[in-house]
């Protein structure tokens, strides 16, 4: 957050409200919407969030940050005066296209319920006041959600996730005692990282096999959530994260990202028209076209800015291509065209490009995350070549079709948006572990080696559970 906010104070002088082609009509609170998860008592995703679209007295929606001094500002309370606890509530960040993302903290749990009022100016928005009768826990609060249905049904979780079905098809059934002697003699010498884990009884045990053992964390993270959230479908879960996961496209990341991307999602940027008519990509030497699309560069400096920002690989070729200065990310969408180029497997910033408003020209892979399957060519983003032979004239018909482009980049942002919410990560998370424990051959079993994964203390605020028994009997 920090260093958008910094983007944010540079850029206002270029991008001020006054400068706007928006007709000069004033905001309805009335009319204006407001929606999302955080306006939801039961679902506890360790990020509380929703959004705001300004709307005018006629009904229309603004497409651009409302002009005027006027803010949206929101107060979240406990509903019973006597319950205390801090909730950490900033102002709504401006997403520069009428819409507001709100997230807020809660420091503690409440067990009578919340208030949440969004104002602009001193009028509610929408339906506000939001009264939220259950109680609202905190995010490190351990309070499983038995019953997977009604879980799934609080996250708004789609009732199909193709990618999943499609990518089972090849395990009908998971025979673990084949894994765990396959599986390590494979990856543990050439990848080095890999992380066993049991999850039994809501319990998670995990071992490191191979070298390195850094990834854990991500792993972790993803499965002490989910523990927190059911107990009954996964009492007997077993994952080894190796081969099988990786062809899952459930890459260690994802959890982290999902986190982070309200941020991303809300930073201030120049408007379309002021973007730089080029193709921009600036990242390290993780694969011969990368080097390529650098030649491309410098043939044809008028459609393509790209760099290498450090050598790894290919270190001979330094000397031939130079190396370029780092570029903070949120520079990149200064530029219109990103191009999107593979790494060591898939480029983890296709979601962030997506959602930077700017066209992405994305190389065609045979590496894909879970969400790649909501995304269509020409759609949400413009298919380019594996060789990039055909990538100059993409960035041609780009800027001769700029309508388009401009198109294709806004259906592009507003539906990695979608897909890319916090909670839709832990949906998928959910059906993929839950595939799993269907298919396993065999018990799932506590390992030599193998340590209990702690949950997050949560010993400062109240976390006695309304939802049947509590978790551990020892408290
Ligand atoms: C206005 O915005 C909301 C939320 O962004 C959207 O659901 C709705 O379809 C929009 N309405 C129009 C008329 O575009
Ligand atoms: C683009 O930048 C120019 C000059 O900085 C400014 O006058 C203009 O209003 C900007 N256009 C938009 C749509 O912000």
């Amino acid at each position: 957050m920090g260093s958008c906010g910094l983007l944010l104070l540079l850029l206002l002088g270029a991008a001020g409200p006054l400068l706007q082609a928006e007709p000069a009509e004033p905001v309805s609170a009335e009319r204006s919407l407001a929606w999302g998860p955080g306006l939801e008592a039961g679902i506890a995703v360790p990020v509380r969030y929703f959004y705001i679209q300004a709307v005018s007295a006629a009904g229309r929606n603004f497409s651009r940050s409302p002009p005027g001094i006027k803010q949206f500002k929101v107060v979240i309370k406990a509903l019973s005066p006597k319950e205390v606890t801090r909730i950490y509530t900033p102002r709504p960040l401006d997403r520069n296209d009428g819409t507001f993302l709100m997230r807020y903290r809660m420091y503690g749990s409440v067990t009578k319920g919340l208030k949440i009022e969004i104002f602009y100016g001193d009028q509610h928005v929408a339906q506000s006041p939001y009264i939220l009768k259950e109680p609202v826990y905190h995010e490190y609060c351990d309070c499983p959600e038995e019953d997977p249905e009604v879980w799934q049904d609080m996250m708004s979780c789609p009732s199909q996730e193709p990618q999943i079905t499609e990518d089972f098809i090849s395990f009908p059934t998971i025979d673990l005692q084949r894994m765990l002697k396959e599986i390590p003699a494979k990856f543990s010498q050439a990848r080095g990282a890999i992380v066993h884990y049991t999850i039994r009884d809501n319990h998670i045990y995990r071992r490191s096999l191979g070298k390195y053992t850094d990834f854990k964390m991500f792993s972790d993270e993803m499965f002490v959530f989910l523990t927190w959230s059911f107990i009954s479908m996964l009492e007997t879960g077993q994952l080894s994260i190796g081969k099988l996961m990786i062809h899952l496209g459930l890459y260690l990341s994802s959890p982290g990202v999902a986190l982070w991307i309200p941020e991303i999602s809300s930073c201030r940027r120049p408007f379309w028209e002021n973007k730089t008519e080029k193709a921009l990509f600036r990242g390290r030497d993780s694969r011969e076209e990368r080097l390529h699309l650098v030649k491309l560069s410098k043939e044809n400096p008028e459609l393509l800015d790209a760099g290498i920002t450090g050598y790894f690989f290919f270190r001979e070729k330094e000397k031939e291509l130079g190396k370029a200065q780092l570029m903070g990310f949120f520079d990149f969408f200064k530029y219109k065209y990103q191009v999107n180029i593979d790494g060591t497997v898939a480029a983890y910033r296709f979601p962030y490009l997506l959602l930077g408003d700017s066209l992405v020209l994305k190389q065609d892979s045979q590496y894909y995350e879970h969400f790649y399957i909501g995304l269509k060519p020409w759609k949400h983003y413009v298919p380019v070549k594996r060789n990039l032979e055909d990538l100059l004239e993409k960035i041609k018909w780009a800027k001769e079709n700029d309508e388009e482009a401009r198109k294709i980049a806004k259906e592009g942002q507003l539906t990695a948006r979608e897909l890319l919410q916090p909670h839709r990560f832990y949906c998928y998370y959910y059906k993929v572990l839950q595939k799993y424990a269907e298919r396993q051959a065999s018990k799932p079993e506590i390992r030599d080696g193998m340590e209990l994964v702690p949950q997050p203390d949560d010993r400062d605020s109240v976390c006695s559970c309304h939802r049947k028994k509590p978790l551990r009997e020892d408290l």
